[in-house]
């Protein structure tokens, strides 16, 4: 029993070695990217990571169909995205992300074709930031942030991420596909927080099959710091918690999805193996916690005829 379990800890040892392979050559470490700074999509990963080496800004290449400039946990084998620009437009190889001399970020094809922008009023911009949250930021000289990654969410949200009146998380089309997909999680301007089909592939809205009754009070949607999260109103009281705290943030990267079945989940992966905290989580990968929602989709979808 004790051999065994012995056994068990050196091939994890070895296998953790393997997975912690250095950063390589073509990636920068350093948070701040300045004017001019730019990523070209090719064969190597290209990104900049967060200071921790938590996330990474870059570009993934996705199957054989192109490059998805995206957000993703960087030190865990999966590089799961977090955030992305270009789902429903992937761009090919040879593409380049700059941080322009004028402050401004740009994707640009091989030929100069613009296929991204991020939309950053006015200027000021001084500098790009992957910060440790999992935030992308365009900062000013004072390190006011003009542009924020977490304020134009895709699928997912991160702890100490919040959105707002009218933000909007929609799935993608499959689990590779980052195109948008058939659901989409919105806090409407009634303060209601929804789950809903969109209509595929136009945008028009179909039906709700979730709702946090929060109509006239729901103010924000919370991920915070500990795990938690919930639609709070504009006092700061909590009116629908949509998932308790568990897992301490501290020992567990967390991430919250709409999934392309339209299942909205919170995920956590320890990050390391060897903490008190990570306990018997032997194998790294993403756990489901039970506070997902819906809790049975099957119910609706046969309602609706899927
Ligand atoms: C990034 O730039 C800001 C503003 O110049 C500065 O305060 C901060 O320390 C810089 N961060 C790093 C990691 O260099
Ligand atoms: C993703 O799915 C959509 C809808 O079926 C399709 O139009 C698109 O080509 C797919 N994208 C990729 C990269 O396969
Ligand atoms: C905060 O706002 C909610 C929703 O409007 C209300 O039900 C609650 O009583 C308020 N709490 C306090 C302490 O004012
Ligand atoms: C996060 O929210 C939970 C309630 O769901 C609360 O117990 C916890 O103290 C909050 N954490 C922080 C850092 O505010």
């Amino acid at each position: 029993m004790a051999l065994a379990l012995a056994y068990s800890l050196i091939t994890l040892t070895l296998l953790l070695l393997v997975q912690s392979v250095p950063y390589s050559a073509t990636a920068q470490t350093s948070t701040n990217q300045s004017l001019g700074s730019s990523l070209t999509a090719q064969n190597k990963d290209s990104y900049w990571a967060s200071l921790s080496g938590d996330f990474a800004f870059g570009f993934q290449q996705i199957g054989k169909g192109g490059y998805l400039l995206a957000i993703w946990f960087n030190r865990i084998p999966e590089k799961t995205v977090v955030w992305s620009a270009n789902g429903n437009n992937l761009a090919p190889r040879g593409s380049v992300v700059q941080l322009t001399t004028d402050g401004q970020l740009l994707l640009n094809d091989p030929t100069g074709k613009e296929i991204w922008r991020a939309d950053c009023f006015g200027s000021g911009v001084a500098y790009g930031a992957m910060l440790d949250s999992g935030n992308f930021v365009l900062a000013s000289q004072d390190s006011d942030y003009l542009w924020r990654s977490f304020d134009h969410p895709t699928d997912t949200i991160l702890p100490t991420q919040i959105m707002t009146h009218l933000s909007q998380l929609v799935a993608r089309y499959a689990e590779r596909n980052y195109s948008n997909g058939r659901f989409q999680f919105t806090l409407q301007s009634d303060g209601n927080l929804v789950l809903e089909t969109r209509d595929f592939p136009l945008n028009s809205i179909n039906s709700a099959y979730w709702s946090s009754e929060t109509v006239g009070t729901g103010f924000q949607v919370v991920f915070n710091q500990s795990g938690s999260l919930y639609v709070r109103a504009n006092n700061g009281s909590i009116l629908k918690t949509i998932s308790p705290p568990a897992r301490s943030p501290k020992y567990f990267y967390h991430r919250a999805i709409l999934e392309y079945d339209g299942v909205f989940r919170h995920y956590v992966y320890p990050k390391s193996t060897t903490t008190a905290d990570a306990g018997n989580w032997l194998m790294p990968s993403w756990s489901l916690l039970p506070s997902f929602i819906p809790s049975n989709i099957c119910s609706f979808m046969e309602r609706i005829g899927c």
